[in-house]
């Protein structure tokens, strides 16, 4: 059995949860619900979790989420989240105020995790965990969602 650290799962047990979650369905609409709801009950402190997804390459799209109502549309190449799709590149911003071009759907947010979503080297979309903490996230956090993402994009059919 594999123990919590200070509250926080591990991400080798979520790995597991996540499998066993997914097993079986492999519709976009549900998965992507599971995955969000899955990571926000799980993860301390955080204030949400969810996925934006690439429309015509210019702008991103809300998708499933949990927690507050956010932002429903992303320009390409603003905010975190259009930075992420832009560059394809997973972003860890310990302070959203020292973010230049920072979207701030919720006012209370101070940290962020956005993970980019990428298949045959095309941008899908993106993932985004927010937290009202300073740096909340760390390289295990970045290493962990991209291991749950990849679960989620072998289980899914896009
Ligand atoms: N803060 C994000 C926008 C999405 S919300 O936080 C849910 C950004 O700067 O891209």
């Amino acid at each position: 059995m594999q123990q919590a650290q200070q509250g926080q799962p591990s991400y080798s047990l979520l790995v597991n949860q996540l499998a066993a979650l997914l097993e079986g369905q492999r519709d976009f609409v549900t998965n992507q619900s599971q995955f969000a709801a899955l990571i926000f009950h799980s993860l301390t402190d955080i204030s949400w979790a969810g996925f934006y997804w690439s429309k015509e390459n210019s702008h991103l799209n809300l998708g499933s989420y949990q927690g507050n109502i956010a932002c429903a549309q992303i320009a390409i190449g603003e905010g975190v989240c259009g930075k992420v799709a832009q560059q394809k590149q997973a972003h860890l911003v310990s302070d959203v105020n020292q973010f230049d071009g920072h979207i701030a759907c919720d006012l209370g947010s101070q940290s962020e995790l956005v993970y980019p979503i990428i298949k045959n080297e095309q941008l899908l979309g993106v993932f985004d965990i927010d937290s009202y903490s300073l740096g909340r996230f760390n390289q295990a956090d970045l290493e962990g969602i991209g291991s749950l993402i990849d679960i989620f994009m072998r289980s899914t059919d896009f």
